[in-house]
């Protein structure tokens, strides 16, 4: 059977519904909340509060723009985790009270897979066995995926995620949040071997971003005692130089990952899969290392219910169906 899916995503600051007939996702409908902008970081209160005032409409409109019936749904599927518990909840709930209305099946979906599952929306798809490289707000992975529903982590932060590290020197220099697209931005006309940072350098596949944000902190401190317009005059070298050390630290590991397990088949995921430098890099990378590489639409990188449905449409074939007294779990493991 070829399911016709409603899929909920409501982890953190967006809002989405996205509707999938045939493993073909018609729709990926976003609310954004910007109210977090001014304080600098997502609210978790605030969230939740944006995400209960949401729902009801992006559910309606994604169910308009598809033209589908909710009496047409096969399965109803939401986000349960890792994420915000109280963001987590609302979406939780809300897809429990329309699948128990509708009497059809529940689906609970693994934020983290739904993002490389993302792959697989357009084409060209990658094949198995293939590695993503995860880099989000809250995780920074070097994955194999063996099947839709089998992969196995080889390689993860030991502390901050990437996004985190933009973010948070982003903030450093004054940028709003988030202020990974700002670093992006910026970084279009600056020089990228202006100023380097200091990094800890970690064995095997996993990473480390807490020294990097340290030491920009520091270099930033100390250029501002002597040129108070330090950061005005010097921003896009600044960014362009935090970007290349961010990145070089990531292709570094994806490297090894490639040789180590033999596999040229290279996907990125997650929100900092739309970071333009990443992607150049990757780019360029594939050449000299014969790999294929597979970059999502700038849609579907960051947070968006379209990766939930498609996650969600692989779970249904199988038969992998929750029960109604699922919770959402700020901390979901990978392998559930
Ligand atoms: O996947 P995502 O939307 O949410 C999480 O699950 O975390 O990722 C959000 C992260 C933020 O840290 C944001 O700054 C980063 O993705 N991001 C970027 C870019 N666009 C989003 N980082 C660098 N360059 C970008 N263009
Ligand atoms: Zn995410």
């Amino acid at each position: 059977m070829q399911p016709t899916i409603l899929a909920i995503e409501s982890s953190c600051d967006e809002t989405s519904a996205a509707v999938i007939q045939n493993g073909k996702v018609l729709n990926n409908v976003i609310a954004t909340q910007s109210i977090h902008e001014i304080y600098g970081g997502v609210v978790p209160e605030l969230a939740s509060r944006a995400h209960q005032q949401h729902i009801i409409p992006i559910v309606a409109s994604a169910l308009k723009e598809a033209k589908i019936k909710s009496s047409e749904l096969d399965a109803i599927a939401f986000t349960r985790g890792p994420g915000l518990l109280g963001a987590l909840l609302v979406g939780a709930s809300f897809a429990k009270g329309l699948a128990m209305a509708l009497d059809i099946p529940l689906i609970a979906v693994n934020h983290m897979k739904a993002h490389i599952l993302a792959h697989f929306i357009d084409d060209p798809k990658p094949e198995f066995p293939f590695l993503c490289l995860t880099v989000s707000g809250g995780h920074t992975q070097i994955v194999k995926v063996n099947n839709p529903l089998d992969m196995e982590i080889l390689g993860e932060t030991r502390d901050d995620a990437v996004g985190e590290a933009f973010d948070k020197c982003a903030k450093i220099i004054d940028l709003p949040y988030p202020g990974g697209p700002h670093i992006d931005k910026l970084a279009m006309t600056g020089n990228p071997n202006a100023f380097t940072f200091g990094k800890a350098d970690m064995d095997g596949l996993d990473f480390s971003f807490s020294g990097i944000k340290t030491s920009f902190l520091y270099f930033i401190r100390d250029q501002m005692k002597n040129d108070q317009a330090f950061i005005t005059n010097n921003i896009n070298d600044i960014a362009a130089s935090l970007q290349k050390n961010l990145i070089d630290m990531l292709l570094e590991k994806l490297i090894q990952a490639s040789k180590k397990f033999n596999i040229n088949q290279i996907a990125i995921a997650g929100g900092v899969a739309a970071n333009k430098g990443l992607r150049t890099r990757l780019e360029e990378e594939s050449q000299t290392h014969h790999w294929k590489v597979f970059i999502p639409e700038f849609q579907y990188c960051t947070d968006n219910a379209g990766m939930i449905a498609m996650a969600a449409h692989f779970q249904f074939l199988e038969g992998d169906f929750s029960t109604l007294d699922i919770t959402p779990d700020p901390r979901l493991p990978f392998s559930s």
